[in-house]
């Protein structure tokens, strides 16, 4: 069976401009949310991945009408039916879940397969599932076919705390608590900027919600919720990780439609490696024409701590500092598979117990890698620009989830890279 591959000739120092996509992160919950809604729902800025047409399937499967016209998704649900979700779309990522908790929130009754994703380390769900309990609901699960089943014979408002402050279950929990009857409280929620914009959906819904964006969320429930528009905030993954590539071989590369707040983690590890970048409005300049790069301790934690989605892009370019860096990921501690394909390339990297050692500076050579995950595929995409020689990146389906069009916005900061089939 043919799979894509990316190769990429290294060496080529990138200048111009990059105009970041819609956070992916929001995206995957916003689609679910639209199943609350009685009426059309028009979203912008939607990104150009895959993750996308797998929820607009989802959504078609469920009866509604679904239209992609440029970055505009328009969803209309008024025909909504609430059938099982057990097809194939369902498995192609782990955020199929927040039809859980859209579609027990709209008809108090849900049955879905247990949702696929990148293979990070156990990532169970059991968070979400005691939020739908807590709100009324019963929970069944079918081993034979991986199938939950949740009904409710009414949702009532309940106090949940979320024993770790887990994104997904934050999410689903207010999608389920938007219209059960009375008010939902969620102590130790997570507080990342896509959960404030699925918050900021639902509100332009009908919804009324609280506190979002703290640790606190108040949820009052409503009784029907319409259509509305709203525009996806950017991606500060995807804006991470093109600073980490212009920091490592750019010369001058601005990155435009950033919200800077949302990268302060990174932004302040860039400046203690000795990055050097300008924060001009809604975009940073960066200029990475020098490498006395210093090593530098890195602790991934929920939002505003450092983003475990980044920690992989930056201990490529950890390769170019000067010195013994550490990376320690406290949220998805297996997730360093990505170092066995960087010291392919010639890296010198010890992986510890959820940490990995960064010695440097190491100089990189193209090989053919693997991209065991998402973000490990945007490592290895830093590490091929950095190398001397091609590199040949597989398994670029897991990029493509997470990343809107990189080789085209690569290509015109001035990169050498194309895409090619080859046989499995
Ligand atoms: C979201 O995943 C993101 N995905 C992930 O991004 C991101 O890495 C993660 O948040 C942390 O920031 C989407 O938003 C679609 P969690 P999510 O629930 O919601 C444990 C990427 O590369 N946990 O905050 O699944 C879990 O095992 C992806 O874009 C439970 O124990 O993350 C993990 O250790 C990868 N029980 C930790 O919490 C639960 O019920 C973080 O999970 C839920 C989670």
């Amino acid at each position: 069976m043919a799979q894509e591959c990316i190769a990429i000739e290294g060496g080529h120092p990138l200048n111009g401009t990059v105009r970041i996509s819609g956070a992916k992160n929001a995206t995957v919950a916003l689609i679910p949310a639209v199943v609350l809604a009685n009426s059309p729902v028009e979203i912008y800025g939607v990104p150009e991945i895959s993750d996308v047409e797998a929820l607009s399937t989802l959504l078609r499967e469920l009866n509604c009408d679904v239209e992609r016209v440029g970055d505009t998704l328009k969803v209309d649900p008024t025909h909504i039916k609430n059938i099982p979700l057990v097809s194939k779309a369902v498995d192609k990522l782990r955020a199929s879940y927040y039809f859980m908790g859209g579609l027990l929130g709209r008809y108090r009754e849900v049955t879905i397969k247990m949702p696929g994703g990148c293979y990070l380390g156990p990532r169970p769900i059991d968070l979400h599932l005691k939020g739908f309990k807590a709100l009324g609901a019963d929970i069944t699960y079918n081993e034979k076919d991986e199938t939950y089943t949740l009904k409710a014979e009414h949702l009532h408002g309940a106090e949940i705390y979320l024993d770790f402050a887990s994104v997904g279950a934050t999410i689903n929990i207010m999608l389920a608590a938007v219209m059960a009857e009375g008010r939902t409280t969620i102590e130790n929620a997570a507080k990342e900027p896509e959960i404030i914009d699925v918050a900021n959906l639902l509100t332009k819904m009908g919804a009324k919600l609280r506190g979002v964006g703290t640790d606190t969320i108040i949820i009052d429930g409503v009784k029907e919720m319409h259509g509305t528009s709203h525009e996806i905030i950017p991606d500060r993954i995807e804006a991470g990780t093109f600073l980490i590539i212009a920091a490592a071989v750019g010369r001058k590369v601005l990155i435009q439609n950033v919200i800077s707040q949302h990268l302060d983690a990174l932004l302040s590890k860039l400046r203690e490696l000795g990055v050097r970048f300008e924060i001009i409005g809604d975009s940073i300049l960066v200029w990475g024409d020098y490498y006395d790069f210093k090593p530098v301790e890195v602790t991934t934690q929920p939002y505003p701590g450092f983003a475990t989605d980044l920690q992989q892009p930056l201990t490529t370019l950890l390769t170019l500092a000067h010195g013994r860096s550490k990376v320690t990921d406290t949220i998805y501690t297996e997730r360093f598979k990505h170092c066995a394909q960087l010291n392919k390339m010639g890296a010198n990297i010890e992986v510890g117990d959820g940490c990995c050692y960064v010695n440097g500076p190491t100089k990189l050579h193209g090989t053919r890698v693997e991209a065991t995950d998402l973000r490990c595929g945007a490592a290895l995409v830093v590490a091929g620009l950095m190398a001397e020689g091609i590199t040949e990146i597989t398994n670029v389906y897991h990029i493509d989830r997470g990343y809107d069009n990189i080789d085209r916005k690569l290509t015109a900061l001035g990169a050498q890279i194309s895409r090619y089939q080859v046989e499995d």
